[in-house]
């Protein structure tokens, strides 16, 4: 099982999109193990965005993200990682395909919705930048037997 962390961004909170794409998320049997609403400091933006400090975009990147609420998930799933970053779509809205998030529910370039972290390695980082010690959840779901078939012992 991997976990990611997924963020729905000011835009997706402002507009009112926060329940149809965590319905998208529970629909494909992907399971929410961490959720919380959060007012994202400088900081905490400039450490999760780390990467990108220097570029073009990076002053508007941070100044986006602190500017209003967003909703912190952590997603869990076998591939989660992979499977969130292609329901997301191409980082621009205009480019973004019919049926992703960011092709279904935006246009903007830069109010792009949704970030989700992009390798196992970030995924770590990113989920303890946002949640504590235990905010992140181990349980059981009544309907698991029928997300995954583990038949063969394993999962799958
Ligand atoms: P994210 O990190 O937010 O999940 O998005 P991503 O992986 O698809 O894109 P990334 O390259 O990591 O860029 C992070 C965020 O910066 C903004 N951006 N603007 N104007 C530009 O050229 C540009 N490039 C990136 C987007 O908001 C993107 O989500
Ligand atoms: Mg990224």
């Amino acid at each position: 099982m991997e976990t990611t962390l997924i963020i729905l961004k000011p835009d997706a909170v402002q507009r009112g999109l926060m329940g149809r794409i965590i319905t998208r998320f529970e629909d494909k049997g992907l399971q929410i193990v961490g959720a919380k609403l959060m007012q994202i400091s400088p900081e905490l933006a400039a450490t999760h965005y780390k990467d990108h400090n220097g570029k073009p975009f990076y002053n508007g990147l941070v100044g986006f993200m602190t500017s209003s609420p967003v909703l912190v998930m952590a997603v869990r799933g076998i591939g989660a990682i992979t499977i969130c970053r292609g329901m997301m779509g191409a980082t621009f809205g205009s480019k973004a395909a019919a049926g992703t998030i960011r092709g279904d529910f935006g246009v903007s370039n830069s109010f792009n919705l949704i970030h989700g972290s992009d390798s196992p390695e970030a995924a770590a980082r990113e989920l303890s930048l946002f949640f504590k010690a235990g905010e992140v959840l181990d349980f059981a779901r009544a309907g698991e037997r029928w997300i995954y078939d583990s038949s063969s012992g394993k999962a799958e």
